[in-house]
């Protein structure tokens, strides 16, 4: 089976074709190089001895599109591309809007065009907005988004369903993240932003290595026990893995809307998080408490028992293997 994968070369995206690939799946990567870099495809090479098709095209440009629909008998799509940072989306809002929309509805658009309708959609937990206890579970529905990150992914879920609604042949699984982190164990590809991280470990990483001289931790006076903020801190190879258990099942299931967290289930403050990466890597991670950032709630993990009971899918990976490999894969791209 051929499996088209936008934003194939990102974080989750890379870690995801590594898994496709590993279960005989055939992938072909769409990827404008916006937040990647081209030499992940050699190294998902170097990783899994398969070679990938790839296009460097933008999923906005529908012409490109088609184009690579018409080269390539494709039978499901899993779609990553898209912009993702908090910050920027509230200093961007119609950037977000447009990128993030405008990509998801051209990509619809071709494959109903090409009557390729097996969907697997990268959401957010994000999308539960705040719904007042930690512990998060599908059937709850979608909350008051707090960015136009978030917004965007609300959306697109409401743009699936309402599709599924006028076309009841689709099959359609959404994934909301938790806190996807850790990093391939070959130390080949992981997580490198660029610049100033928004997230918690790429920052650790940074300080650990010297590059940025201190981690500040957005507030400690949290109803939490040691006062920091608490996440779901998920491996990005069980993240990848989660990918595959969902493929698998709308390619053997009917046609509907399939929704499912991914995540550990197990919540873990900062502290924890800064702990446990000293711990493991006997590194020091220099840190002050800071302010609380807008927006950041104390609390929240995933309930992961659907995708246990219809996926077949749970985390394995702990957060001693996410700290390991994080560090890992820093020391490996040092540059
Ligand atoms: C985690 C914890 C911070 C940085 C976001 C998006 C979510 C998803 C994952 C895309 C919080 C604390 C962080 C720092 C800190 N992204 N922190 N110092 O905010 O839980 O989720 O990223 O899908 O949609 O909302 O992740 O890593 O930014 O923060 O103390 O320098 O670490 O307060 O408690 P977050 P995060």
């Amino acid at each position: 089976m051929k499996i088209l994968v936008t934003g194939g070369l990102g974080f989750i995206g890379s870690h995801t074709v590594v898994e496709l690939l590993n279960n005989n799946y055939e992938v072909i990567i769409v990827d404008n190089l916006y937040n990647s870099q081209i030499d992940v495809l050699d190294k998902i090479k170097q990783i899994t001895g398969k070679d990938v098709k790839f296009y460097k095209e933008d999923v906005c440009d529908k012409q490109a599109l088609e184009k690579i629909f018409k080269e390539n008998e494709i039978d499901s799509v899993i779609h990553f591309a898209g912009y993702k940072a908090v910050g920027e989306s509230c200093q961007k809002p119609l950037m977000y809007y447009r990128n993030n929309l405008m990509s998801t509805i051209n990509l619809l658009e071709v494959m109903n065009e090409n009557n390729v309708k097996s969907f697997i959609f990268s959401s957010s937990a994000t999308i539960y907005g705040d719904p007042g206890t930690p512990k998060y579970v599908e059937k709850m529905g979608r909350g008051k988004t707090s960015n136009p990150y978030g917004t965007t992914k609300a959306m697109i879920e409401e743009i699936l369903e309402d599709l599924y609604k006028s076309d009841n042949t689709w099959k359609i699984s959404i994934l909301r993240y938790f806190n996807p982190t850790g990093a391939h164990s070959s130390g080949l590809i992981g997580e490198s932003p660029n610049g100033i991280p928004n997230n918690l470990m790429p920052y650790i990483l940074k300080v650990a290595s010297g590059e940025l001289e201190v981690l500040n931790i957005f507030g400690n006076d949290y109803p939490t026990p040691d006062g920091t903020g608490i996440r779901d801190y998920i491996h990005v190879v069980d993240v990848a893995k989660g990918h595959v258990s969902a493929l698998n099942k709308i390619v053997n299931s009917n046609s509907g809307v399939y929704v499912y967290n991914l995540g550990s289930g197990k919540g873990v403050s900062v502290l924890e998080l800064v702990n446990t990466f000293e711990r493991v890597n006997n590194v020091k991670v220099n840190y002050r408490i800071a302010d609380r950032r807008p927006g950041d709630l104390a609390e929240y993990y995933a309930d992961p028992t659907k995708a246990l009971n219809e996926l077949g899918w749970k985390a394995e990976k702990t957060v001693e293997d996410i700290c390991r490999d994080s560090w890992n894969f820093m020391k490996n791209n040092k540059n």
